[in-house]
């Protein structure tokens, strides 16, 4: 019997996914602005979680992310980001990325941020749903985790109502955080 074809993991430029209230789409080097200020203005939820953001998010820091994610000729990128919008006026509403691919175990990561303002109106769980099923019936994989601290409480929430079940606690190596390792809920769906 033939193997299956190893899973796609790269950039297509004229990606769109959509349904009532959000379309995803890839991000582009203008996003830099509404980026930043999207970052900006929810410090306060995203930073607990999301070390990256630090305590403020340059536009050099934006700068290089979408010069990464924007790379359609990368090698072997490890991240494939969407900018998510909230429809139907297409307001820049936040991000989630495929991360971590495995190709062996044809299994990815997702991860994800929703600016405050917008917040607590389904649309991140609507993105997660729409990504988690393009990547299962499309991309060739067979597996999609979300790690989320036991303490966010909504990105857990999240990941439950689109669909994926809490499998165990994982604890792994967070240079950037004090002790330098962090413990997370790992939610999965498969095939
Ligand atoms: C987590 C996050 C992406 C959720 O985005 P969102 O668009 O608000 O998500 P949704 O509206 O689809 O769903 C949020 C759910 O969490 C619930 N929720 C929100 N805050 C909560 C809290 N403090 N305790 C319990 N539930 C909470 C909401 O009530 C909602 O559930 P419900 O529909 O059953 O009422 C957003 O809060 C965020 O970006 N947080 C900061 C960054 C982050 O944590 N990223 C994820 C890292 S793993």
């Amino acid at each position: 019997m033939n193997e299956p074809s190893p899973p796609r993991f790269r950039r297509v430029a004229d990606f769109l996914l959509s349904d009532p209230l959000v379309r995803l789409r890839p991000p582009q080097p203008t996003d830099n602005d509404e980026l930043c200020s999207a970052i900006n203005e929810s410090i306060a939820e995203m930073a607990p979680f999301l070390p990256w953001v630090g305590q403020g998010y340059s536009l050099e820091k934006g700068r290089i992310w979408l010069g990464d994610v924007c790379d359609d000729h990368h090698p072997a990128p490890q991240e494939i980001a969407f900018i998510i919008e909230q429809r139907p006026a297409n307001v820049f509403a936040g991000a989630i990325s495929l991360n971590n691919p495995d190709a062996t175990a044809r299994s990815v990561q997702i991860g994800y941020w929703m600016r405050t303002t917008l917040a607590g109106q389904g649309l991140m769980t609507a993105a997660v749903r729409l990504l988690t099923r393009h990547t299962l019936t499309t991309l060739g994989f067979t597996r999609v985790e979300i790690l989320a601290d036991p303490a966010n409480a909504a990105s857990c929430r999240v990941a439950e109502k689109a669909g994926l079940t809490f499998e165990c606690l994982i604890t792994r190596p967070a240079p950037e955080c004090n002790p330098p390792h962090r413990t997370l809920r790992r939610y999965v769906i498969t095939t």
